[in-house]
């Protein structure tokens, strides 16, 4: 938990460095940002590094006390899936490895929930019984019902809900105070809007849907290049959900 490198330099990764400052004040964290050009950030008086390129030995040598082991886990500090996804895909290539998913004091935990690495769940969500939650999956203040199933690399807006055996594909994005109807199942890649219903199946990857009930707003996102600030993923077809088909642990070797 000590020397963790955070993924993103945006708010949310802010709001994910307190997260970790209230679970140990001792917490010696980096920001890792190859786009916006920032040194640092100031939390609350402290001077927190963002890393420009993916080196970490001086980070190693001034806040790691030289530990060679200092600064070999991340988190996903931002939540937008694909952006997600890239740098993620980044740092495996740096040899950087997925520590544990971070759980918020104040979050309600069934003993039974499968959860991956490289994700944060912030506080006072909650999650019920027989839950699986993917690699990379951040939650802000959402709740889970019995046997919901989410994707690697999703995001849930605050107050979001996912009833009883829902499942979310890779990279869905639920926006804030969206519901899900209990036994939907939503496609990869999809975006909710803020305080959609979703109660029908969204078969169509990439779509982006809104309203009561939730109804498709946008095609599939544009592909790199056609006026997309970040490439989203190729076309290759995810299954809905990995940690399905194996039951496995996903933490991902370094490529
Ligand atoms: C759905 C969403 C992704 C669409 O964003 P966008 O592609 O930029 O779309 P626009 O803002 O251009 O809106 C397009 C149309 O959809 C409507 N619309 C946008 N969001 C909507 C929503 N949540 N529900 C209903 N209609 C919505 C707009 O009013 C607009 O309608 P109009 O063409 O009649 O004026 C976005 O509005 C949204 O809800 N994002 C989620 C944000 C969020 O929850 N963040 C989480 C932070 S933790």
């Amino acid at each position: 938990m000590k020397t963790l490198v955070i993924l993103g330099a945006c708010g949310t990764s802010r709001e994910a460095w307190w997260v970790l400052w209230e679970l140990d004040p001792e917490i010696r964290a980096v920001f890792v940002d190859d786009v916006t050009g920032r040194s640092a950030l100031d939390l609350g008086g402290r001077e927190v590094p963002v890393v420009q390129d993916w080196n970490f030995d001086g980070v190693r040598e001034s806040l790691g006390d030289g530990d060679p082991d200092s600064f070999r886990e991340f988190v996903c500090g931002m939540g937008d899936p694909r952006v997600k996804r890239i740098v993620v895909e980044k740092a495996l290539r740096a040899g950087l490895r997925p520590a544990p998913t971070v759980v918020a004091k104040g979050v309600y935990l069934c003993p039974t929930i499968r959860v991956g690495r490289g994700g944060f769940i912030h506080r006072n969500s909650a999650f019920t019984a027989d839950i699986t939650l993917g690699d990379y999956v951040t939650v802000h203040t959402a709740t889970m019902g019995h046997d919901a199933v989410v994707g690697d690399y999703c995001t849930l807006g605050a107050c979001s809900l996912l009833t009883g055996h829902t499942r979310l594909g890779e990279g869905v994005f639920l926006g804030c105070g969206s519901v899900v109807r209990p036994r939907t199942q939503i496609a990869a890649w999809v975006t909710v809007g803020i305080n959609a219903a979703v109660v029908r199946d969204v078969t169509e990857e990439g779509v982006t849907i809104a309203g009561v009930p939730a109804r498709i707003l946008k095609p599939k996102a544009p592909q790199a290049g056609e006026g997309c600030a970040a490439p989203p993923p190729d076309d290759t077809p995810a299954p809905l959900c990995r940690m399905e088909e194996d039951g496995a642990d996903h933490g991902h070797d370094p490529l």
